[in-house]
């Protein structure tokens, strides 16, 4: 019989309000976008119903044990996507992750995380023997993919949900607690989480990251760019400004690309590899006549890291 997995609790470590809204590397957060105005805490992730509802859409592998309609199923009752709704870069961003999911468990990886996974649907889609997976989410999202996962999920013992807010909890402790392994190597997973964290928050992130990392880990994340010479600050209201989610789900760091990886080797990795979107290449070419009329055009760079 399907079980409801465990949500496990967390000792909070509470950040100062006065840190949330104070931006140390780069300029990032707007006045309209900073840590007192937070994202809608009492709801469900809306962006991340809107990419599974996206990715349901999609053609895409599975493992021999894996649920091929995992994503179809996790979406069940969700409001539909809104008339118009187009994301064709998620198609590319998607693969880029299942590709990093599927060569870690070849190589051997026994633990995935995935932080901000909303309603990702990859610990069932790739679920594999030896392979445990867990996931981090704001608890209120968090508490609505477990009562999904509920009706679905044929083992518990291989998913652990984690609710956690980064902006306050310590991801590292909560790996811990749950029982992640510090000596065994991971996959870490950020798609299309940092651009919702402010700077500090991403450092103390990824440097929890790095301290659960074992040699031979990964971190593969997508990171929100802009070309060179732009306001960072102007570049995330702008792009906020074109978004229909942006009040309850703000954008709150944009970078240049050599600022943001900066953030992840400062935090102890050593970057892999760094590749724009294919579709995203012309939005941060710094040739792109496009892009030097707009502050606001931005594109995902997609990374593979390495503990340093
Ligand atoms: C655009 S969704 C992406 C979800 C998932 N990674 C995917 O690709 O399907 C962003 C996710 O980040 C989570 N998130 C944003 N801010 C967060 C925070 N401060 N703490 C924890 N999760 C957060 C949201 O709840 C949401 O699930």
């Amino acid at each position: 019989m399907a079980t409801t997995p465990p949500v496990t609790s967390l000792t909070r470590t509470p950040t100062m309000d006065s840190e949330l809204s104070k931006p140390t590397v780069g300029a990032v957060v707007s006045s309209a976008s900073c840590g007192q105005v937070l994202a809608d805490d009492d709801q469900p992730s809306r962006t991340s119903q809107l990419v599974a509802l996206t990715r349901a859409q999609l053609r895409r592998p599975h493992t021999p044990e894996g649920d091929p309609d995992a994503q179809s199923r996790l979406c069940s009752g969700m409001p539909p996507l809104p008339a118009g709704w187009q994301r064709p870069d998620l198609e590319a961003r998607t693969r880029f992750f299942d590709d990093q999911v599927l060569a870690a468990i070849s190589a051997g990886t026994s633990q995935i995380v995935i932080l901000g996974a909303g309603y990702d649907d990859r610990a069932l889609r790739f679920a594999s023997p030896g392979v445990r997976y867990f996931e981090l989410d704001h608890p209120t999202t968090q508490g609505d993919k477990a009562k999904r996962l509920g009706s679905i999920q044929r083992d518990r013992e291989r998913l652990a949900l984690l609710p956690a807010d980064f902006r306050l909890d310590d991801a590292g402790a909560a790996l811990a607690t749950a029982g992640h392994d510090g000596d065994a190597s991971s996959l870490f997973i950020c798609e299309g989480l940092l651009v919702y964290l402010d700077p500090r928050t991403i450092a103390r992130l990824l440097g929890a990251l790095r301290s659960r990392a074992a040699p031979r880990s990964t971190l593969a994340a997508s990171l929100a760019v802009h070309r060179d010479g732009v306001d960072s600050e102007q570049a995330v209201v702008i792009a906020n400004s074109r978004r229909r989610s942006a009040m309850n789900e703000p954008w709150r760091t944009i970078l240049p690309a050599g600022a943001h990886l900066a953030l992840l080797t400062r935090a102890g990795w050593h970057i892999e590899h760094a590749g724009p979107l294919p579709r995203d290449a012309t939005h941060i070419e710094p040739h792109a006549a496009q892009v030097g009329r707009d502050a606001g055009a931005r594109g995902s760079l997609l990374v593979v890291a390495r503990p340093a």
